[in-house]
């Protein structure tokens, strides 16, 4: 159980749209021998453009395209890749899937540098403080300067970086890497199929006289240059700090062309976490804990109406998972038989028999799980720590087409407030005949409307709100804030969340400028307040 645990490496690739998450996924299934052609995980790209797509997506395969969760050995290790749903599919389950993995990848284009969603990503990994090892892609393409990119890292995520591998040539014309590990350089042969294939590839002393050949006097000297620059000027390697989150591994490289993939890949696995302790009621769970552990961090309901089930996926914190055993799930205080165990390499379905820590498991729910639930060993009750709550940014209101169906209505709304896929607030005022519902991306109120439709048998009325900002209100004195005692209450929309807590929605993070100055004693907060 030990080898087990320690060769896990269970991650998540985190970036903007386009980066080139799909196409580095692929390529390290490619380089651990999981496919043998690139090109096969494209063709469902592109067909998911359109919602309507998507939705038709998850009706043919009988499962999301999004709960996907790659298995693969290479090198000694086991891999799980979880998938982190983006473009307009991005949503909490894209925040949450990132409670469940060890570290994460995250991939810049070095055209565009650091961009929007990758911030937000990057910073629910900081805030777990998880290992973070930054790919810098499309390096086969004109783009920003590489020390340039690194200084971006740093101003605008605020971590330090140390790059692993330095590109050699000139911008747009890269023809190899320089590995500062191993102290060698590797020059790429042309890339012949479109990167289908791996890229050869031939490995150099730095003072082989063949390289100045290859590469030319300038080249060379400019690489001099820039490690005599980086190891002067630069951060020290410090695994303490890339433990911590503080420090971010960078590699340049192009996923498209298959340049610095597989050095990527290596010195990725040597480098990254195997499976982590995890806080409980019951103190500090090791992964090596012979008695089983694991929580709920994703539910997926099946969009296709033959197979109405919804799958829970847990990740397994402690303990050998096996097939049929019989677990404590916490939230119900029952004990649950967990019968069809499953596993997936790319998209297939398969029944598991066991698992380790670290893996990945999609469970039958009838219905029970939430976000967040724990389940352990029947013989040791505990509870692991409650997920965060990702502050909304998109707000709609939504009511029933027909208001005889309004308990329905209610129920299914309850339900999947319950299992985490929205957020729930009451309007003031409004009673139940209509409820403002938030979640981090668009995608989660197409999803609201079928389920809602197919679950429940209830059309909604949805209207989209202007809002793009959450905060949770209190005064400092502790007296709770009602719409009238918060002056500029009407310049955004005062609400209550499900345990009454007051939360103003603004249009944008400039509206508050007024609330704040008008309200003196007013602490806000884009999640609610602990206490
Ligand atoms: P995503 O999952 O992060 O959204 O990105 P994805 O991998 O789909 O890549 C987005 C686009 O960037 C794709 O182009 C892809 O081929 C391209 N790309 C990925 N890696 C590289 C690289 O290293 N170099 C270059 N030049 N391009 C790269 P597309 O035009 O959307 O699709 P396609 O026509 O290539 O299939």
């Amino acid at each position: 159980m030990f080898d087990e645990i320690k060769k896990r490496r269970t991650f998540a690739i985190i970036s903007h749209p386009d980066a080139g998450k799909t196409t580095l996924t692929e390529k390290l299934l490619l380089y651990g021998g999981a496919i043998h052609l690139a090109g096969s995980i494209k063709s469902r790209k592109t067909q998911r453009h359109a919602v309507s797509d998507w939705m038709e997506i998850e009706k043919q395969r009988g499962i999301s395209v999004t709960s996907s969760v790659l298995q693969f050995d290479y090198a000694g290790c086991r891999i799980n890749i979880l998938d982190t749903p983006g473009h307009q599919d991005f949503s909490e389950d894209t925040y949450r899937t990132l409670m469940a993995v060890d570290s994460a990848v995250m991939i810049i284009d070095a055209a565009k540098g650091v961009e929007a969603q990758t911030k937000k990503l990057f910073k629910v990994c900081r805030s777990r403080r998880i290992p973070i090892f930054t790919f810098i892609n499309k390096l086969d393409r004109y783009g920003k300067a590489p020390l340039d990119l690194t200084d971006e890292l740093e101003d605008v995520l605020g971590i330090r970086s140390y790059p692993m591998n330095w590109p050699v040539g000139i911008d747009g014309k890269y023809l190899g890497v320089f590995d500062r590990r191993k102290n060698k350089i590797e020059l790429f042969a042309e890339d012949t199929t479109h990167g289908q294939v791996e890229r050869v590839s031939e490995i150099f002393e730095p003072d082989d006289p063949e390289v100045i050949k290859r590469i030319g006097k300038e080249n060379f000297d400019a690489l001099q240059d820039d490690l005599m620059l980086l190891d002067e000027a630069g951060e020290n390697f410090d695994k303490e700090k890339v433990d911590a989150g503080e420090l971010t591994p960078t590699f340049f490289g192009s996923a498209g062309t298959n340049f610095g993939v597989q050095n990527f890949l290596e010195e990725y696995l040597r480098l990254a976490p195997p499976p982590a302790p995890h806080i409980s009621s019951d103190g500090i769970i090791e992964p090596e804990d012979e008695k089983f552990s694991a929580f709920v961090f994703k539910i997926q309901a099946n969009m296709n109406p033959a197979h109405r089930d919804r799958l829970a996926f847990i990740r397994i914190c402690s303990g050998k998972f096996e097939r049929n055993m019989n677990v404590w799930h916490a939230a119900s205080d029952k004990i649950i038989k967990l019968s069809q165990p499953q596993q997936f390499l790319a998209q297939e379905r398969q029944i598991i028999e066991e698992a380790f820590p670290g893996d990945i498991v999609g469970l039958f729910d009838p219905g029970i799980f939430g976000i967040g639930d724990t389940l352990t060993d029947p013989a040791h009750k505990f509870k692991f720590e409650d997920f965060p709550i990702f502050p909304p940014e998109k707000f709609a209101r939504v009511q029933p087409k027909d208001t005889m169906k309004r308990k329905q209505f209610a129920k299914g709304i309850e339900q999947l407030t319950q299992e985490g896929a929205i957020q729930l607030f009451n309007q003031v005022g409004a009673g139940t005949e209509s409820y403002i519902v938030g979640t981090v991306g668009t995608l989660q109120f197409e999803v609201l409307q079928y389920r809602l439709k197919s679950e429940y048998g209830v059309d909604i009325i949805l209207t989209m709100l202007g809002f793009e900002v959450a905060r949770w209100l209190k005064f400092e004195d502790g007296t709770k804030v009602t719409p009238t005692s918060l002056r500029g209450a009407d310049r955004g929309m005062f609400v209550f969340d499900r345990n009454e807590n007051p939360v103003l929605l603004v249009e944008n993070e400039w509206s508050l400028g007024w609330i704040t100055d008008n309200n003196p004693k007013l602490l806000m907060n884009p999640v609610p307040f602990e206490d």
